[in-house]
């Protein structure tokens, strides 16, 4: 890498890590070049690209990185077509690869396949073009505002002041803050021998769904309510609320998930990326305005 000058090229730059990585590359020194599919304001150090993996525009080429913080399957196979090469890639991926895989839902085992399918895609890629690849997969994502998970039951639970969940909803998570999945990526570009793999990144806390919902109700101002439903009641609420648009999500394949335990081992990442993430510590100001 040319130390002093390192250039990146950045997918994804303007998503809820994205940006972080993004303001980490920035303090690190190095020069981004980022793609997004809308206009984004202009920053010393940053070239904002117009474009997407369908429509990808004019790259210079000559990077030192290549870091992927949006879709993997379309990053993996733009790579693996008409990539451009670099010595190291950073790419995010996410568990659902292992948790979806024997989903209840056709569309969510199809994302299991198309995650695993695109990481040994951009393996093949790297190599072919004599770089490393290093995929990372968060659990469940929190910290900016900008997540589809907590930051949703937040805003329904500011709203309803209080959020039902389906008694027994005593399933392992881990969250993880998108600030150390942003430390992470920046430790993954200056690894080494850690390339060729992915590496699952769950939070620094393991904790029951219903008890991870209800540190996020009691953290917001006015706090809101647990209301733990019997199952059948909590389903029959639930497709009322989705049908009439006011909750998306918390299918069937969603609400058998409450029971189970998605639970991730840190040490692969300890290890090679010197990966340490903090406790599930929620405030109000991490799931966006009121
Ligand atoms: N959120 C989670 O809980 C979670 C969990 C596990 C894994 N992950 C993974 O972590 C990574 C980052 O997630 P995130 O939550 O930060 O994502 P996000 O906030 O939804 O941002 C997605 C980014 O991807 C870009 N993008 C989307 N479609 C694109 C396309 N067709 N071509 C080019 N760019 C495209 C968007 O850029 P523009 O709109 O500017 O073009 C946006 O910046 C993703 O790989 C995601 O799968 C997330």
């Amino acid at each position: 890498m040319t130390v002093g000058g390192r250039r990146a090229l950045v997918f994804g730059g303007s998503g809820q890590v994205g940006a972080a990585v993004l303001e980490r590359l920035l303090q690190a020194g190095w020069t981004v070049d980022a793609t997004s599919r809308e206009v984004r304001p202009e920053r010393p150090g940053i070239r904002w690209l117009r474009g997407g993996f369908e429509a990808m525009p004019a790259l210079a080429g000559g990077y030192d990185a290549i870091l992927s913080c949006g879709p993997l399957d379309h990053y993996a196979r733009w790579q693996s077509t008409a990539g451009v090469a670099a010595p190291r890639m950073v790419a995010f991926g996410s568990t659902s690869l292992a948790v979806k895989r024997d989903s209840a839902e056709a569309a969510e085992r199809e994302l299991a396949e198309r995650l695993a399918t695109a990481e040994a895609a951009l393996f093949a890629a790297a190599r072919a073009r004599g770089g490393e690849a290093i995929v990372l997969r968060p659990t469940l994502v929190y910290g900016a505002g900008r997540d589809q998970s907590l930051s949703r039951i937040a805003a329904m639970a500011r709203r309803w002041r209080v959020f039902p969940l389906p008694r027994g909803a005593v399933g392992l998570r881990q969250p993880v803050h998108v600030d150390d999945l942003a430390d992470t990526a920046m430790a993954a570009l200056a690894a080494r021998d850690a390339g060729g793999r992915g590496y699952d990144l769950p939070g620094g806390e393991t904790l029951a769904y219903r008890e991870m919902v209800a540190r996020v109700l009691a953290a917001l101002d006015p706090p809101a309510r647990l209301l733990e439903l019997p199952a059948p009641l909590f389903s029959a609420l639930a497709a009322a609320l989705r049908a009439g648009g006011r909750l998306q999500g918390f299918g069937a394949g969603a609400q058998a998930r409450l029971r189970q335990d998605l639970v991730f081992d840190i040490a692969p990442a300890a290890a090679a990326l010197g990966y340490a993430p903090r406790p599930f510590r929620p405030d109000a100001a991490m799931f966006g305005p009121r």
